[in-house]
């Protein structure tokens, strides 16, 4: 599997060819072309040759290039998958299904792809990243996690998540009443803790309200204390707010480098603990101060 880096996932309507450009010097970690409910049904088949089109001419620099595919219960999924795939070639990295609700779903998803791979004598395997957003979906998590090994990454689709729920929403997904503590929480702890499982990341839902940064920061903050890898951007602002609070901050890396450093130097004198500015540090310690190390070493910070 490819480790990537995936702060932030920014959508944009394969329809809109005008918005590509912005898209791919947005420097967002990942900008995925929509072909499903961003484009009107009627477009949704001539959006694909537009954008295998922008994957294939543009210069995207290091943002990973993906399309979101049509569900696997419409009658439009395994034309997307092969006319992009065709048209894109190694052009494209990621394939994002949506509305997943069990592991065949993704099967389904895989075995065309590897077909298709075959045909075309493609030196590169596409990605999967799989949108949780059915109730259905949510109860089969941990198997949809594991049924793919093209799979990199779960997101959590609030927004459809809340209507096939039936929950009272506003049009930002938030309760239309004051609804103590995080609506959301069970499906987010629930998506996180698959992912992480099945050793993959997990990526936070959008947030529709892009005149709301203060409030984008907040919930991209909130997710990334769960382990949350990234979040949607559904708007070219709302990108630098995730990179930055998807990324280690300088002092956690500088602290994270100092516990690293103690609890070799406790090892070697065969220590199993030490102490670092009046704290505990051991081994649990470490296993933090690596993620963030890791972390930072992917955005080369
Ligand atoms: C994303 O597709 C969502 O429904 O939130
Ligand atoms: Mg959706």
């Amino acid at each position: 599997m490819t480790v990537r880096p995936r702060r932030s996932e920014l959508a944009t309507p394969a329809s809109n060819e005008w918005m590509f450009a912005k898209a791919a010097a947005s420097g967002a970690d990942l900008v995925f072309l929509d072909l499903e409910d961003a484009v009107a049904p009627a477009e949704r088949e001539g959006s694909r040759a537009k954008a295998a089109a922008a994957l294939r001419d543009l210069d995207w620099g290091r943002t990973a290039r993906a399309v979101r595919i049509n569900g696997i219960d419409t009658r439009w999924a395994h034309g997307d998958v092969i006319e992009v795939v065709t048209g894109a070639r190694e052009a494209l990295d990621v394939i994002i299904v949506p509305k997943v609700r069990r592991a065949r779903d993704v099967w389904w998803v895989d075995v065309l792809l590897t077909q298709l791979e075959d045909t075309l004598g493609l030196r590169k395997r596409v990605a999967l990243e799989v949108l949780i957003e059915e109730t259905e979906g949510l109860q089969n998590v941990d198997e949809i996690a594991r049924a793919s090994e093209r799979l990199e990454a779960i997101i959590f689709g609030a927004g459809d998540f809340s209507a096939s729920q039936g929950a009272r929403v506003d049009t930002n997904f938030d309760p239309v009443v004051d609804y103590p503590g995080d609506l959301w929480h069970y499906a987010r702890a629930r998506v996180v803790v698959a992912a992480r499982a099945a050793g993959i990341d997990a990526i936070d839902a959008p947030f529709p309200n892009f005149r709301d940064p203060d409030a984008y920061r907040v919930a991209c903050e909130r997710a990334a204390a769960m382990g949350y890898t990234g979040k949607w951007a559904i708007h070219p602002s709302q990108v630098e707010l995730a990179n930055a609070a998807f990324a280690p901050t300088p002092d956690e890396i500088a602290h994270a480098r100092k516990v690293v450093a103690a609890y070799r130097e406790a090892e070697a004198s065969g220590r199993g603990a030490t102490g670092l500015d009046g704290m505990l540090v051991d081994a649990a310690h470490l296993r933090h101060a690596d993620n963030i190390t890791r972390t930072a070493e992917l955005f080369g910070l």
